[in-house]
């Protein structure tokens, strides 16, 4: 199959997916150049302090425990539209509506960081929701790491088989890959890469 090449196409392709299977892999959502912008706006962002240690759970549950999960994060503002991450969060935006115009998630709002994980970091099995709370709809990761090279590591793996708990997708966090899913329903885990992975997830959001 061509890779459709407009952002209605690939937002059709995406809908498709989500209905069944339930998650989609968008190898080329973003341009090489694309890419390098967002790097560098996460290398400015970096430089002013403005990442720090993720934590699991929330509120009064809120660790930072580096046995599950040792990126560091820096939380954006979903409303920004200046700059590089700015156009990729419009574009979030305009595929928010398309797939609450294909399917019925009543996606409502957005929440994101960019997240890096130095060498050796990982993040254990687990499913992007809060306890008791499912608001978490659907997750949308964007890789932001060129040249990256099987023996690199840091793969997804994307447990997409509920009759078969051990069987997993395996996806590379190649620069510009946008992967897509149903948050409730795929388990998945972050394995440790040999250089920095850079992403920026984000989740769309029912309303509370
Ligand atoms: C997460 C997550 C996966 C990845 O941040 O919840 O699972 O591939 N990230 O970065
Ligand atoms: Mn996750």
């Amino acid at each position: 199959m061509t890779p459709p090449t407009t952002d209605a196409a690939r937002f059709t392709q995406i809908a498709d997916a989500l209905a069944d299977p339930g998650w989609c892999l968008t190898p080329d959502f973003l341009s090489g150049p694309e890419v390098q912008s967002i790097r560098a706006a996460a290398a400015s962002l970096e430089a002013q302090g403005a990442f720090a240690p993720a934590g699991v759970g929330r509120g009064r549950d809120l660790l930072v425990r580096a046995a599950v999960r040792s990126d560091r994060v820096c939380w954006l503002d979903p409303a920004a539209r200046d700059g590089a991450i700015g156009a990729y969060l419009a574009r979030l935006e305009d595929l928010r509506q398309a797939l609450n115009r294909d399917l019925t998630l009543g996606l409502f709002s957005f929440e994101g960081h960019l997240a890096s994980y130095p060498p050796g970091a990982c993040y254990r099995r687990h499913v992007d929701q809060f306890r008791g709370v499912e608001l978490r709809t659907l997750t949308a990761i964007l890789y932001l790491n060129p040249d990256w090279q099987p023996a690199d590591g840091g793969t997804l793996r994307l447990y997409t088989d509920p009759d078969r708990p051990d069987h997993y997708e395996t996806i590379a966090p190649r620069g510009g890959t946008l992967v897509t899913f149903l948050s409730v329903r795929f388990e998945h885990e972050v394995m440790a890469a040999t250089r920095e992975r850079l992403s920026l997830t984000g989740w769309f959001k029912r309303r509370g």
